[in-house]
């Protein structure tokens, strides 16, 4: 399987002016580095403000003009510059954006799905699969000569997602598609996304809601105060002792599936001298406090966890323990979610509602266990 992406240790900060003179910069994406293989879609799993938008902005060259960035992306094994990446956003990487204002408001939905064309055969070709996809997601004819402002939030969404599906892109890069959907189209995006991925693509999803990732990824990268802490397997998401980082352990603790264990903590919002879950780590060693542990592999999957680093001997009282009381971000905590008993707390912007009833709880698990059957058999 050959790579379509990669990127490696991608920084992104941004320069601020505190009290009109002082410059402050502010660190938002620390260090990153993912792959996405030919038929692989990898989910970048992380709650609202972590800078998950802003990586899918990074490899598409449309970063705010305040942003600086180091590190390197490459695509089909060629490093990406400015201008290799407008040449192919649009065609060869696609974007669904997660915001509806990247809608032309000048122009009709159907002008803008079907985008530009270098003579009037493949403009034909192309609204004719305009429509196709339209009325794939329920958009009617009437739709067509519709401007954005007289879209609903739903409709606008569904149009962004026909749009970057009619351009067939060999990597989609997918910014939270599913929120604002209904039920029906939620799994139709699913679905296509597979599809994609079926059909020899690549795909990036990222989205901050963990069923979403469970029921369409190959691989699920865990985003933490802008580090990826984690990428493993969807498959060892199934049960959190398969999982290596303490975070990414409590995450899936915290699925009503797993008994909804919980746990209080804050993601550091600035960047701190060591390990940024140093402060709600049940594990934690001395020197994580002012040492950052760097991403490494550990057999198919990337740890960044000083308990990893192979100087230490795997019987240290370090390594993680069942016992271990997992912490995961407070910042967005749901009333609802934190139970009298558990003394933990889960951001419930990775927990959607849905994962929260019963039935859907089934659904996610069954779906899990469809992907280990077919890993099984493979
Ligand atoms: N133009 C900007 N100037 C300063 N900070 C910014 C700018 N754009 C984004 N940020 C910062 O980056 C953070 C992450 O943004 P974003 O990628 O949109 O997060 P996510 O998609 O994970 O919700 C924001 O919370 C904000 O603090
Ligand atoms: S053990 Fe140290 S490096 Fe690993 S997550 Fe905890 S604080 Fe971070
Ligand atoms: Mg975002």
């Amino acid at each position: 399987m050959g790579k379509l992406l990669e990127v490696n240790n991608l920084s992104i900060s941004f320069t601020q002016y505190v009290q009109g003179l002082q410059r402050h910069y502010l660190k938002v994406i620390s260090d990153l580095t993912l792959d996405i293989g030919e038929s692989e879609i990898v989910a970048v799993l992380g709650s609202s403000g972590s800078g998950k938008s802003l990586l899918a902005h990074s490899i598409l060259g449309i970063l705010p003009y305040n942003s600086h960035v180091t590190g390197e992306i490459k695509f089909k094994g060629e490093t990406l510059t400015q201008e290799t990446k407008e040449k192919i956003r649009g065609r060869e990487i696609c974007l669904i954006p997660q915001s509806v204002n990247f809608l032309d408001p000048l122009m009709k939905v159907s002008q803008q799905a079907v985008g530009e064309c270098k003579d009037d055969e493949e403009r034909k070709e192309k609204q004719i699969r305009q429509r196709e996809v339209f009325s794939k997601y329920g958009l009617d004819e009437s739709v067509d000569d519709l401007y954005p402002f007289e879209l609903s939030g739903g409709m606008a969404r569904k149009v962004l997602l026909s749009t970057a599906l009619l351009n067939d892109p060999d990597l989609l890069i997918a910014d939270e598609p599913t929120p604002g959907l209904d039920v029906k189209s939620v799994e139709e995006t699913i679905q296509d996304i597979r599809n994609l991925k079926e059909n020899g693509k690549g795909v990036l999803l990222i989205t901050h809601e963990i069923d979403v990732a469970l029921k369409t990824a190959d691989r699920i990268a865990i985003f933490y105060s802008g580090y990826v802490i984690e990428i493993n397997k969807v498959e060892n998401f199934v049960n959190s002792k398969n999982l290596l980082h303490p975070y990414s352990r409590a995450l899936v603790d915290a699925l009503p599936k797993n008994g909804f264990k919980l746990t209080k903590g804050v993601q550091p919002l600035e960047e701190v001298p060591g390990c940024p879950y140093y402060e709600n780590c049940p594990i934690r060693l001395d020197k994580c406090q002012n040492n950052k542990p760097e991403l490494i592999k550990h057999g198919d999957a990337m740890i960044r966890c000083f308990n990893f680093d192979e100087d230490i001997p795997a019987d240290s009282e370090a390594v993680v323990s069942e016992e271990s009381d997992v912490i995961v971000s407070e910042d967005l905590v749901s009333e609802e979610l934190v139970s009298e008993e558990s003394d933990v707390i889960v951001s419930e912007d990775l927990v959607s509602e849905e994962l929260v009833s019963e039935e859907s709880e089934d659904v996610v698990v069954e779906e899990i266990l469809e992907v280990e059957e077919v890993n099984d058999e493979s």
